[in-house]
C-alpha cells in the first residue's frame, strides 16, 4: 500500500520571529526604518547615491545576525519537519536562522544577507570577502559586489515558486509579520480557500484580514504550542484551546 502523504504545512515568516533572538524589526517605533530612511539605504537609488552607507547599512545587518542564535520558534518549526511531516517555509528575513534550527525548505523571498552578488549579473554569486562587502570588492566582470537582497523597487524573484508553495498548503501559518509588504503579504490570497490560517503575532488583532485566525502571542511562546498539538495529532488543525 501506498504511504499515506504527510500534511503539508506552509509558513511565511517576518521579522517577528526573529525578534526574540536579538534581530530588529523594521516597523516598530524602535525599529530599523526609524533611524535607517527606507530611501536612504534599501533602495537602486540609494546604492547609486551612495554604495557605501548602503554597504555599512547591511554590514551592520550582517553582524547583528551572526550574533544571533535560532530562538524556540524557529526550532520548533525544524523539529515538526525532523518529525515527518512537510514543512515549506516562505521567510522574508535575511538571516539564516531557519535553516540554522534545522530547516531544509527554506525560501528566502527577500534575499539572504550573507550572500554576495555582483551588481551586473544577479546569477553571480560570490562568498562573503573578510566577513563584509566593503567599496572595491568586485565581481569577476569587474563590478561592486552588494548584499544578494532585493531592495524596493526591485523584483522579487522567487514569487512565482512561493506562490506554488502557498497554493499547495494543507494550512497557512504566517509569523511574526505586519504584512504591510508587496507582494510577499499578497500570498495570503493564494492559500486554498479550505486551508486554514493562522497569524501568530502579538499585534494579530490588528493585523489580520478577515477569515484569519488570530494567536496574538510572541513567535516563541505561540509557535511551539501550535507545534506540540500538530506533533501530537500528526495533523494540522487549529486548536481551539489555544485561542481562549
Ligand atoms: N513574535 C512575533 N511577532 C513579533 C514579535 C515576536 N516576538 N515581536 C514583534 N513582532 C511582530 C510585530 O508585531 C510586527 O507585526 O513582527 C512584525 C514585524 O513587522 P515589520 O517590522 O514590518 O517586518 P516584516 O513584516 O517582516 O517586514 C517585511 O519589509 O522592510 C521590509 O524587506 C523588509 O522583509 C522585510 C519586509
Amino acid at each position: 500500500m501506498a504511504e499515506p502523504i504527510p500534511p503539508h504545512l506552509v509558513v511565511l515568516t517576518g521579522a517577528g520571529i526573529s525578534a526574540e533572538s536579538g534581530i530588529q524589526t523594521f516597523r516598530a517605533d524602535d525599529g530599523l526604518w526609524a533611524d535607517h530612511p527606507i530611501e536612504e539605504v534599501a533602495t537602486p537609488e540609494a546604492w547609486r547615491r551612495d554604495p557605501g552607507r548602503v554597504l555599512a547599512f547591511y554590514n551592520a545587518r550582517r553582524d547583528q545576525v551572526r550574533r544571533a542564535r535560532p530562538n524556540a520558534a524557529h526550532q520548533a518549526l525544524a523539529a515538526l519537519e525532523k518529525a515527518g511531516l512537510r514543512v515549506s517555509i516562505v521567510t522574508q528575513n535575511i538571516d539564516d536562522l531557519h535553516e540554522r534550527a534545522g530547516s531544509r525548505r527554506v525560501l528566502h523571498l527577500h534575499g539572504e544577507i550573507l550572500k554576495a552578488r555582483s551588481t551586473v549579473d544577479r546569477r553571480m554569486h560570490y562568498p562573503l570577502p573578510r566577513g563584509g562587502i566593503e567599496l572595491g570588492d568586485v565581481c569577476d566582470k569587474g563590478s561592486q559586489l552588494r548584499p544578494d537582497v532585493v531592495w524596493f523597487g526591485e523584483a522579487v524573484p522567487h514569487f512565482g515558486e512561493a506562490c506554488d508553495l502557498v497554493a499547495e498548503a494543507d494550512l497557512l501559518l504566517v509569523v511574526g509579520t505586519s504584512l504591510a509588504v508587496m507582494p510577499a503579504a499578497s500570498l495570503l490570497h493564494h492559500a486554498p480557500l479550505d486551508a486554514p490560517c493562522v497569524l501568530v503575532d502579538p499585534e494579530a488583532e490588528a493585523l489580520a484580514p478577515p477569515g484569519v485566525t488570530r494567536l496574538a502571542r510572541p513567535a516563541g511562546e505561540g509557535v511551539p504550542a501550535l507545534v506540540r498539538h500538530w506533533k501530537r495529532e500528526g495533523r494540522l488543525w487549529m486548536p481551539e484551546a489555544l485561542l481562549a
